[in-house]
Order: C-alpha cells, then structure tokens, then sequence
C-alpha cells in the first residue's frame, strides 16, 4: 500500500493557529474532529446534503465534509466550539436554542448554529420565511423545526436588544439613535 504524501498546513480555527500534517485528500471535517480535537462539528451523511458539518469559513457558512483541509490553509474557520465568548459566555443564538428547546438530541444543532450564526449578521431582522429558506440546508432527523425557527427568531430579537443596549451605554449622537435603538427591538 502506498503512504500518501502528507502536506504541513496551518489553520486558524477560533482564533487560534494549529499546524499539523494532513493527506491531500483529508477532509476538513475529519480534521477538525480528528487531529485537532474538535468534535463538536458533527458528520452525519457526508455528502454535503445534511449539514451537520457545516462550520464558518471567513465568516461563510461551509460544509467541511465537501472541503480538504488543505484548503483552509490561510482561511479563519469558525466551529460551533467557537461561537462562545472566550468567557464561556453563550452567544445570542446558542441561548435561543436552549430557550426555544431547539436541541432535541442535538446531532444537528452545531450546523443550524453556524448557519444562523453567519444569517444573522447579514439579515439581523429576518421574518419566519426567511428563517426557513435560511435553515432550508441543514436537516434534523429529530424534526423538531418549529422550536429551531422560534429559537432564530429570538435570537435575531436577542441580538437587536443587545445592540440597543451598545447604543445606550455609548450614549453619543443626538438621543435619538438610543431611543430609535430600544423601538427597533422592542419590534
Ligand atoms: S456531513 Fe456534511 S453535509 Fe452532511
Ligand atoms: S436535534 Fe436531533 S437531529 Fe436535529
């Protein structure tokens, strides 16, 4: 049997540099979970459909089972163990799903947590059918969906309270962007 060749490459994933020594044909995902110890990426059907294993490449959401690890050489991955602040802090989404119950047995939920992570920032005030079409690449075989868009929506309303909250407390401007702040909310 053939060694394959192993090529040295350096990834940033949560803010920190690993380097390690992969096959060309090492999956990113399997290099996550296995040489770096990440595991809270998940692999379910690898084959790009379910989305359990999707993880933020530069701030997009990516399948790490359609990617080589060698490809993320350079790039800023994001995993669900890096959605928490460095203080253990969860981040608004993750706090929405356990007060929406959208973790049922929770195979799923680190791909529908980097998906919405990275929706989010783009779409802070989504209604329901763009949460949908949102979440529309990530399968739960638990088929808990309605507490999974509930928990997007509260998250989206988590995030806005607490940029208002960012106005507030930096108290510049005229008095009314505080206030404009606090009704978007509130919305
Ligand atoms: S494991 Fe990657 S999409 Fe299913
Ligand atoms: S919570 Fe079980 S697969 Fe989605």
């Amino acid at each position: 049997m053939t060694v394959p060749e192993l090529h040295e490459i350096t990834l940033r994933v949560n803010g920190v540099a690993y380097r390690t020594r992969v096959p060309a044909r090492r999956l990113l995902s399997d290099c996550l979970r296995h040489d770096l110890g990440l595991t809270g990426t998940h692999v379910g059907c690898e084959h790009g459909v379910c989305g359990c294993c999707t993880v933020l490449v530069d701030g997009q959401p990516a399948r790490s089972c359609l990617m080589f690890a060698v490809m993320a050489e350079g790039c800023e991955v994001t995993t669900v163990e890096g959605l928490a602040a460095p203080d253990g802090t969860l981040s608004a989404v993750q706090r929405a799903f356990a007060e929406c119950h959208g973790l049922q047995c929770g195979f799923c939920t680190p791909g529908f947590l980097t998906v919405l992570t990275a929706f989010l920032t783009e779409n802070p005030k989504p209604t329901e059918e763009e949460v949908v079409e949102a979440i529309s690449g990530n399968l739960c075989r638990c088929t808990g969906y309605q507490n999974i868009v509930a928990a997007a929506l509260r998250a989206a309303e988590i995030l806005r309270e607490e940029r208002a909250e960012e106005i507030v407390a930096a108290g510049d401007g005229d008095g009314a962007e505080p206030e404009r702040a606090r009704e978007e909310a509130a919305e």
